[in-house]
């Protein structure tokens, strides 16, 4: 049996669902001390009775990124819990979106709010802890789709390159001090967002990325491209980007 001590903590934000709940579910069979945070208690109190029944420490916390009070409580109640991070998974996020004209300016506050500023707060509430005790790993979810920027969901894409800056920027700063920094890309995964855009392809489960949680866990590395075919394809939108232009024009969501 292993010492409690000795158990990694993770947090985990988004986790009612997809991939969140997927990499949950990995971190704790992984041995993990688990915090998991969403808004819909009702799907994350099952997450979390789902990980407990198989011998997991879970707390699972209401959690609403974009507001900053709501993640410096779920990081504090994380810490006072289990008396230490690390590792934060940054992946609560909205998709979605249309075509820049006709979106309202609430969906574009909310869509920048999510993706960018609740993972850049989220981050700010655990890196103290983590640069005091010289040891930490951040993974942030970015996507494809902040490499190959995709028409229909531009500001998504954005919310997306952004991450992938923060991330490199980030671990610029913090490697030397013990923190990792990863972003993980992932192309199209069957999870309640693809559902709801209608995304007419076959998709890999939300599995894949829990894989390439533990992956980059284990190895540190600065990030993963998931499912790894997506990866030729960003090295061929930057080599190609005017040919990328006309096969977009073709693209609708
Ligand atoms: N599925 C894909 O193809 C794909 C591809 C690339 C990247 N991603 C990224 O993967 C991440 C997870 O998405 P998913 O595909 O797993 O979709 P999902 O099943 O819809 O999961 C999204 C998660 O984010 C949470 N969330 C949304 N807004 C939140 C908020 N304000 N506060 C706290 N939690 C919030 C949701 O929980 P509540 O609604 O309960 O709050 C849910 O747990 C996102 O960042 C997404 O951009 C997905």
């Amino acid at each position: 049996m292993r010492e409690e001590a000795a158990l990694p903590v993770a947090l985990v934000t988004g986790a009612s669902s997809g991939i969140g709940e997927s990499v949950a579910e990995r971190l704790a069979r992984e041995g993990f001390r688990v915090a998991i945070g969403a808004r819909r208690q009702d799907k994350l109190g099952a997450v979390a009775e789902k990980l407990r029944a198989a011998g997991a420490q879970v707390l699972a916390l209401p959690l609403d990124v974009r507001d900053p009070a709501s993640i410096a409580a779920f990081a504090a109640a994380a810490q006072a819990a289990f008396g230490q991070v690390d590792l934060l998974v940054a992946n609560a996020g909205i998709g979605g979106g249309g075509k820049i004209e006709a979106l309202e300016d609430e969906q574009i506050s909310a869509m920048v709010e999510t993706n960018l500023l609740g993972v850049v707060r989220a981050v700010r509430a655990v890196l103290p802890g983590m640069l005091g005790r010289g040891r930490g790993h951040v993974i942030v979810i970015a996507s494809v789709a902040g490499a190959i920027p995709v028409p229909g969901l531009t500001l998504y894409s954005a919310t997306k390159a952004a991450l992938i800056a923060f991330c490199t920027g980030l671990r610029r700063e913090v490697a030397h001090r013990g923190v990792a920094v990863s972003a993980i890309l992932p192309g199209f995964i069957a999870t309640e967002m693809t559902k709801q855009q209608g995304v007419p392809l076959r998709m890999p489960q939300p599995t894949v990325v829990a894989d390439a949680v533990m992956r980059l866990w284990r190895t540190r590395r600065r990030g993963a491209v998931v499912p790894w075919f997506y990866a030729p394809l960003i090295a061929f939108s930057r080599t190609f980007p005017g040919l990328v232009d006309r096969i977009a024009r073709r693209i609708r969501f």
